[in-house]
């Protein structure tokens, strides 16, 4: 009888700018696991939305536009490519209006459960790593190994500066980043649909102080640990 690991389900939540998307993608590479970055299928969702000229309040037109969507995160060197429809939009996704309004899209219960059910259809069989807000709570509340990882706005700021380019010498440009940052968290941290908040289980670690690296090393400890327990019997 051969005794073969387990391939869990690692849920990294937190609020934007923590580093989820290149901690969980380091993660997914050294276990041979799939990465899921949730947000991008809100971030293609919103592109949809704006391209459609939808009225981000409006759910009655969002939850249909989402359920007539097809959205894939398809495995490629350097990170996932995002198709929506069949059209790659991995570059555009990233564009400034697109991150506001995946904010607003992503408020509506419709579009969510949507969201919600294709995440659970990706990551059922484990090994997966898939990130966003609320994997931990809402769409893995089962997760092997639940991670909230967060940062001072200050230190996300000044990430997001350095990752666009920027200069983090200007004091008035951080804080400035720093206040959309708040304002964005604010945002999911107090929407009634799947609040930003940490699943009770989870393990919470501020990246604000600590290196990638060892970011990096607490998740895969964890992660170890849980692969061992319980191995699945092969005959
Ligand atoms: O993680 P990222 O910044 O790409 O996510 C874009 C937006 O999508 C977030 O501001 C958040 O409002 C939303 N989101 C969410 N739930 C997730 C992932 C992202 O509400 N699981």
């Amino acid at each position: 009888m051969l005794f073969s690991m387990r391939r869990l389900i690692i849920a990294i939540d937190g609020p934007a700018g923590a580093g989820k998307s290149t901690v969980a993608q380091r993660v997914a590479q050294e276990l041979g696991y799939l990465n899921i970055e949730s947000g991008a299928m809100y971030r293609a969702l919103a592109l949809k939305a704006l391209e459609a000229g939808a009225a981000m309040d409006e759910e009655d037109a969002l939850g249909p536009l989402a359920e007539q969507s097809r959205i894939e995160l398809a495995p490629a060197p350097g990170g996932n490519r995002v198709l929506l429809d069949g059209t790659d939009v991995t570059l555009r996704i990233r564009e400034s209006s697109v991150t506001e309004a995946a904010s607003r899209v992503s408020a509506h219960p419709r579009v969510r459960a949507w969201m919600v059910d294709r995440q659970r259809e990706m990551g059922q069989d484990g090994g997966v790593v898939m990130e966003g807000r609320d994997i931990g709570t809402q769409v893995f509340p089962y997760a092997e190994v639940k991670i909230f990882l967060e940062a001072s706005p200050e230190v996300r700021a000044e990430r997001r500066i350095r990752q666009e380019g920027g200069d983090c010498s200007n004091g008035t440009a951080v804080a400035a980043v720093a206040e959309e940052i708040r304002r964005r968290d604010e945002r999911d941290r107090t929407r009634a649909a799947s609040p930003l908040v940490p699943a009770p289980d989870a393990v919470v670690i501020d990246s604000s102080t600590l290196g990638f690296e060892q970011v990096v090393a607490r998740i895969l400890g964890l992660a170890r640990s849980r692969e061992m327990e319980f191995p699945t019997a092969q005959t």
